[in-house]
């Protein structure tokens, strides 16, 4: 095919995807990336660090970053790596607390993303549901009432999918004791540190919690970095044991995770995300999320919907029974929502590029739209 044929074709698809610089994709929690990450994620483009003795600037840059996202969550003498989002570092982690404990139950909250089926039924693993309290946050005495001599792995969840909650993660190890904890922060993870930082918001959720032996944190979400930028994050290096392999046709002993060729470029992306924005530069965008986010409910207020609890992210549900035909109305006008089941309500992740604008136009297409219905 002559190029020019490839490109035309190449620019039709990208023309038929939404983007987020158009304001309407309302619903996703990935980042319209930085410029210079997208720029350098392109020029490392053939990195490998699945095969890590050929791309020793590649790998000193995923040290750097790992060791920076460490402290952001107060991990010390930990080990981390970069995989390929916030479903893979679940997996991963699974797979260790199991291996560990020799064990195959896994206790998380109903509010736990759907990656923990994936990895339950991956790894031979039952996974036992946790009821949330009234706040939508693993209850503890549900929990405690359901540890027993089979559980390998409790995990909580830092900045929920679908409510952007945090579970009691303090509470949760106090009663996981010994067990395996893992700590899903996929999206809270570059959140949360920033809420601290401006006096918003204060728990304990992170690697200053004892217990919690590892972390998903992803940084294609908050962190302003190309996909696929999700980092898993573990308490001890030991830990990696049961999960590497030898590997005698690479220029490394041992591979470690899930997957062989491992996201490269995706590193070199973040690095100039998290580099060139700096702490400064992500509180400024969580204080501009969560001020965009109490705006829209003001907004939602007004056109007659009630927020199912008071965000504690940029994440916000609005009860109504009739999510889907919300959803389906507002797609034919082409804004993208998401609706969630439990309670019924539309839902809305306020991104950076969410500006008020954007919830200003949205509340008014959605006040025609519920007149439709
Ligand atoms: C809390 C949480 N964990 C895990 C994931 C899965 O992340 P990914 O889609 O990057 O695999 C998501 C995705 O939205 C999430 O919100």
């Amino acid at each position: 095919m002559p190029s020019e044929e490839v490109e035309r074709r190449l620019r039709e698809a990208y023309e038929k995807d939404f983007h987020f610089e158009d304001g309407h994709v309302l619903g996703s929690m990935c980042s319209k990336p930085e410029e210079l990450a997208v720029k350098y994620h392109a020029l490392f483009s053939e990195a490998n660090l699945g095969n890590r003795g050929l791309y020793p600037g590649t790998a000193m840059l995923e040290d750097e970053l790992i060791s920076d996202i460490s402290e952001l969550v107060h991990l010390r003498n930990g080990w981390g790596q970069f995989v390929g989002g916030g479903t893979e570092a679940n997996i991963t982690a699974m797979w260790i607390a199991r291996n560990l404990s020799g064990k195959k139950k896994i206790l998380a909250p109903e509010s736990a993303h759907f990656s923990m089926k994936k990895a339950a039924d991956l790894l031979g693993m039952e996974l036992v549901d946790v009821p949330l309290d009234d706040g939508y946050r693993m209850d503890a005495d549900a929990l405690e009432s359901r540890i027993e001599e089979d559980v390998a792995a409790v995990m909580g969840v830092a900045g929920s999918t679908e409510l952007g909650t945090v579970d009691p993660i303090d509470e949760i190890s106090g009663i996981a004791g010994d067990i395996f904890l893992h700590v899903d922060a996929a999206f809270g993870g570059m959140v949360l540190p920033f809420l601290e930082e401006l006096g918003i918001w204060r728990g304990n959720w992170d690697f200053r919690v004892e217990g919690v032996d590892s972390m998903s944190l992803d940084l294609h979400k908050m962190g302003m970095a190309t996909v696929p930028s999700g980092i898993l994050l573990l308490r001890n290096r030991e830990y990696v044991g049961p999960i590497s392999v030898e590997s005698p046709y690479l220029t490394t002993e041992r591979n470690i995770g899930l997957a062989g060729t491992r996201p490269s470029g995706a590193v070199a992306g973040a690095y100039a995300a998290i580099k060139s924005m700096g702490r400064e530069g992500y509180r400024d965008i969580v204080r501009r999320c969560m001020d965009n986010t109490r705006y829209l409910v003001e907004k939602m207020w007004a056109v007659g919907f009630e927020p199912v609890i008071e965000p504690v992210t940029n994440v916000v549900a609005f009860r109504t029974d009739d999510a889907e035909r919300i959803r389906a109305e507002m797609d034919r006008k082409g804004w993208k929502i998401s609706v969630i089941r439990r309670p019924r309500a539309i839902r809305i992740v306020v991104m950076p590029y969410v500006t008020k604008e954007v919830i200003e136009q949205f509340t008014e297409v959605l006040s025609d739209a519920l007149k439709s219905l």
